[in-house]
């Protein structure tokens, strides 16, 4: 099915200048970018975005990684977008993810690990709201 998914590139990728790389991984599996935009979260924004990880260990270096400078946030759309865009960013432990995958190509550490992608509709469906709102996507 034709499915949406929230995709962020990371403060480590922005930094290492590979968004333009990144987006054409996703370009060349076939998923369409409906929406994006470049923000650099406040403290508040970010733990409100991983609030379900909000009792786990590693929330605050999550947290301060993410705040740590810039990020680019997009909404991708096309068939089993949220399976496709997993499989093109790689295991969420860079050492665990395979040559050829965004994580394995361009990540550093399970913190500074280039990506996110959403893992489910229903959270696909919460993360796409807190960015793109109801009306900051252009589908066609
Ligand atoms: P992400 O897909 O953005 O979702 C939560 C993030 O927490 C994850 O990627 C990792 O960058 C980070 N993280 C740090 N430690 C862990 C861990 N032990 N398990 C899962 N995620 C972790």
């Amino acid at each position: 099915a034709v499915e949406r998914t929230l995709s962020i590139i990371k403060p480590d990728a922005v930094a290492k200048n590979v968004i333009g790389d990144i987006y054409r991984r996703f370009e060349n599996a076939g998923l369409r970018i409906i929406g994006a935009r470049m923000v650099h979260l406040s403290r508040e924004q970010a733990e409100s975005f991983y609030a379900v990880h909000a009792e786990r260990p590693f929330f605050d270096a999550l947290v301060s990684f993410m705040i740590s400078g810039p990020v680019m946030v997009q909404c991708l759309e096309g068939e089993d977008a949220i399976a496709k865009n997993r499989d093109l960013m790689g295991a969420t432990n860079p050492k665990e993810a395979e040559a050829g995958t965004i994580r394995g190509d361009f990540a550093e550490s399970i913190d500074a690990n280039a990506v996110h992608g959403s893992d489910a509709p229903d959270t696909a469906a919460t993360e796409i709201d807190f960015f793109f709102g109801q009306d900051g996507l252009c589908p066609r």
